[in-house]
């Protein structure tokens, strides 16, 4: 506990889902949290009251990543609000994590279900990070959410799969990059999560056999499974690792 003390985080998509427990486990370890949300204030809101309920610190700011415009309206309200809460300036933690799921096959493609994913997915961490690095610490953290499709084909989920293997080659590539300022930069491939991305799935007791199914644990995963990885990979334990994937599937299609 408390190795985060004295470090601000930023954690994209965090109003719910795997985003929302990154949140809660990062302030846990005594972070500053910087709760980001796209449409559901409320619920950031109340991500942020639960933080501080517990003695931690946390402030919401929601910005639409699709466009940006957006994205730098999500800057301009960090820096202020870092310059208020803490009284300085930069952070010391990125967690790209907001991002969309999509069942669409390669039949069933069209340009605009492709750009719909790809906007998310991987434009939006790209340009988060391009005006996260002026403001990111050196010797901090780059943790990308990715997904274990990258590991097992999955034809089902056909453009999304293709936007997460972008997130790892950009981890990859940003690892060499920031290694000379002691920044880590690793990815975590997250199998099947109990969020709302999976609701359709886990709501049917079909859905629900197979994603347990996968695991060798013989469980689907919980947001939790995965906010612990990511405490690590934020953590100074981390420091000898980067460019990693890590599977966090909980040993699917092994
Ligand atoms: N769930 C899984 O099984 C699973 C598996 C592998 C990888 N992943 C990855 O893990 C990450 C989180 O997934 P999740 O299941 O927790 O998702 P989720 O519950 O659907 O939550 C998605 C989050 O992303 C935000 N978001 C979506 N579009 C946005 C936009 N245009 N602008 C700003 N914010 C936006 C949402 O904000 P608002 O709600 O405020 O709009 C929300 O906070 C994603 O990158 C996903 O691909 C998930």
């Amino acid at each position: 506990m408390n190795k985060l003390t004295g470090k601000i985080a930023l954690i994209t998509g965090a109003s719910r889902g795997i985003g929302r427990s990154i949140a809660l486990r990062l302030a846990q370890e005594g972070a500053f949290v910087v709760v980001h949300y796209g449409k559901r204030r409320s619920e950031a809101e109340a991500v942020v009251l639960q933080i501080e309920q517990s003695g931690g610190n946390a402030i919401a700011i929601g910005a639409d990543l699709s466009t940006l415009d957006g994205i730098h309206d999500l800057f301009a309200a960090l820096d202020n609000g870092i310059r208020e809460r803490t009284g300085g300036s930069g952070f010391d933690i990125l967690v790209n994590n907001a991002g969309i799921g999509q069942i669409v096959n390669l039949e069933d493609t069209t340009e605009e279900s492709f750009d719909e994913v790809m906007k998310i997915n991987v434009k939006a961490p790209l340009f988060v990070t391009q005006q996260a690095l002026p403001r990111l610490k050196d010797g901090g953290r780059i943790i990308n959410i990715s997904s274990f499709v990258t590991r097992v084909a999955s034809p089902s989920v056909f453009t999304y799969s293709m936007s997460k293997g972008a997130i790892d080659t950009f981890t990859q590539l940003l690892a060499k990059q920031l290694g000379s300022r002691n920044i880590t930069v690793n990815a975590v491939q997250p199998g099947i999560i109990n969020t709302e991305m999976n609701a359709g799935t886990l709501q049917d007791p079909s859905g629900q056999k197979y994603a347990a199914g996968l695991s060798t644990f013989k469980r689907w995963g919980e947001p939790e499974d995965v906010a612990d990885i990511v405490a690590f990979l934020a953590s100074p334990d981390s420091r000898w690792i980067t460019s990693q994937l890590l599977d966090a599937s909980g040993g699917s299609h092994l």
